[in-house]
């Protein structure tokens, strides 16, 4: 790396907000980078990404108690805060904000953000509360961070609609940008839940892609038809023993409602189990490749 900088490591919202207060008097634009940790080159595309846009990047790393469900994984989620530093020195980010739980939920909050409609299905069917956290999170980090932009990942294609809707109807002035899926050589997304995978379930897990990609090939041939689509991309992972379907869906790009066939932009969405870690993987058909 030519130059690398050494990130100021922030853990208050005061002094966040007083370090953005600074950078934007001196006309600085300020790009945020949420994430909870444990990064992988996906995440750091996403820093890139943001010094495309802007002359300042904040990267913030917070394990999110209030997106897991009673049942889900956050006290096991991987934590590894001096790693995380040393990625990010290497490529670069002006701020690590890695506030500690009462900087971002003091006690007595009573504020919750939720977003409705985009919500109720893909993810948001099978993690009831789990959009709730998020917003509310990525609502407290924008207060915080007082970025010009966020950039959130193509991987998490419901959250960033999500993200979007929500910095749009409360006025944030927060543009939200899209950053493309990495995947790793076998063409799985890169996540920080893939640590959790055994070498049968990694293996079985590049069907993700494999249904995804072959699903890209037939609307090349010329289909179009949703159930068609979505049986075939369903058909190619139960092929695989340990993989236990939670959706395969083609819904519109926008407004996230399942479509009978793909006119407008849509995204072909799937989330699987494998020996309980769930992952998640998506395409859109933009209007360019129909
Ligand atoms: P996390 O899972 O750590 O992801 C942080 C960001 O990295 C998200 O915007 C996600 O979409 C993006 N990302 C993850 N894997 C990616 C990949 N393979 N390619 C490109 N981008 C990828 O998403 C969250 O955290 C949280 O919900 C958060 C937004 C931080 C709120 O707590």
């Amino acid at each position: 790396m030519l130059n690398p900088i050494e990130p100021l490591l922030i853990r208050s919202v005061a002094e966040l907000q007083r370090w953005s207060d600074t950078a934007r008097s001196l006309r600085r634009r300020i790009a945020l980078v949420p994430t909870m940790g444990a990064l992988h080159a996906g995440h750091l595309s996403l820093v890139d990404v943001g010094y495309r846009h802007a002359d300042r990047v904040i990267v913030s790393i917070f394990v999110n108690p209030t997106q897991f469900g009673p049942a889900e994984d956050f006290a096991r989620y991987p934590r590894d805060l001096a790693r995380d530093l040393e990625l990010l020195r290497k490529v670069g980010a002006d701020v690590v904000f890695a506030p500690p739980v009462e900087e971002i939920y003091p006690n007595g909050d009573a504020t919750w953000v939720e977003v409705e409609r985009l919500t109720s299905g893909l993810c948001g069917r099978s993690r009831p509360g789990h959009f709730r956290g998020v917003t509310t999170v990525v609502a407290r980090l924008f207060n915080a961070a007082r970025p010009h932009l966020a950039v959130f990942g193509e991987k998490d294609y419901q959250q960033l609609a999500v993200i979007r809707r929500m910095s749009r109807d409360l006025a944030f002035g927060v543009e939200v940008v899209g950053g493309a899926i990495v995947r790793e050589p076998d063409g799985l997304a890169m996540s920080s839940r893939n640590v959790f995978l055994s070498a049968r379930a990694r293996q079985q897990a590049t069907s993700l892609h494999a249904a995804l990609h072959e699903a890209r090939a037939l609307v090349r041939a010329g289909v179009r038809d949703a159930a068609a689509l979505c049986h075939e991309a369903r058909r190619r992972i139960e092929k695989e023993p340990l993989a236990e379907v939670d959706y395969v869906e083609l819904v519109d790009a926008e407004t996230l409602e399942p479509v009978r066939e793909i006119g407008a932009p849509a995204v072909l969405a799937l989330a699987v189990r494998f020996e309980g870690t769930r992952l998640i993987d998506n395409t859109l058909f933009e209007a360019e490749t129909l």
